[in-house]
């Protein structure tokens, strides 16, 4: 029989993977969207199958409650989540403009009286444009707003600290395996390279990230998993990865030219 002593450390860190495989579940409706992840009440992960778009709804244990990347079409899903579970919401969180689906924004904040964070800069009054490093509270929860520029040049990642973890809102910054596309909105694959490596490589191994898309039916990875696998970055010089990125030769996305104008007004026509 072999025993295994384990420090208080170790065991945290069992106790940690224990709760990540018991905590998850996904279930596919039929509504055009797969609502798959709970963490003690804490993250809800939402996905939209139309655009592989993640948006997160994250509450505090006094009942209040923000969301992240909100798409147009899944409001009442989320406005129905918030009803169920008796929250309030406080504020929503923009990663970037998006040019792949229309934001929710608009409309939750004529509903809920609350505000946009993003960081678009505009004469909306519902809007805060961030700048680097803005702490965001809520109730026991505190959000540091971390500016990556390189998707788009209003890109943030949003790094949320709780007593066992800590999260990364990566938006298409960081991508499971991959990185958002650089060819459009003031995109620059330099600064995706040094927001990637200088920034999000620089937080805990640990660090949970929850990105903005996912094609391949994954839903997390870690700062740790990123730096061992992404292929665009392992082993990757700056030049190389500006190489890549400027060779993807990707297709437009089929809503840019409706989304964007829409999204630089939070989504209201
Ligand atoms: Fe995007």
């Amino acid at each position: 029989m072999c025993k295994v002593y384990l420090t208080f450390n170790e065991c945290k860190v069992y106790l940690t993977l224990i709760n990540w495989h018991a905590s998850y579940f996904a279930i596919k409706l039929n509504c055009g969207y797969v609502q798959n992840f709970i963490w003690g009440n804490m993250i809800e992960q939402f996905f939209d199958q139309s655009s592989s778009s993640f948006t997160y709804l994250v509450s505090s244990s006094k009942h209040n409650a923000f969301i992240i990347d909100p798409v147009k079409e899944n409001n009442e899903i989320y406005i129905e989540y918030l009803d169920q579970h008796q929250l309030n919401l406080n504020f929503i969180l923009e990663t970037h403009t998006h040019a792949d689906h229309v934001t929710g924004s608009g409309a939750l904040i004529d509903m809920f009286g609350c505000k946009t964070f993003c960081g678009m800069v505009s004469d909306n009054t519902n809007i805060e444009t961030l700048h680097d490093g803005q702490e965001i509270l809520l109730d026991d929860l505190s959000i540091q707003a971390i500016y990556t520029p390189g998707h788009t040049d209003d890109s943030y990642s949003y790094l949320l600290k709780s007593s066992e973890n800590t999260y990364l809102f990566s938006g298409d910054t960081l991508l499971i395996n991959g990185c958002g596309r650089t060819d459009f909105q003031n995109g620059d694959p330099e600064q995706l390279y040094d927001s990637i490596t200088q920034k999000l490589f620089s937080l805990d191994a640990d660090t949970i990230v929850f990105p903005g898309h996912d094609y391949n039916n994954a839903t997390s990875t870690t700062i740790a998993d990123q730096k061992e696998t992404n292929p665009r970055l392992v082993n990757k010089s700056k030049d190389q990865f500006i190489e890549i990125m400027n060779n993807l030769n990707l297709p437009t996305p089929k809503l840019m030219d409706v989304a964007v104008p829409l999204n630089l007004k939070l989504g209201k026509e």
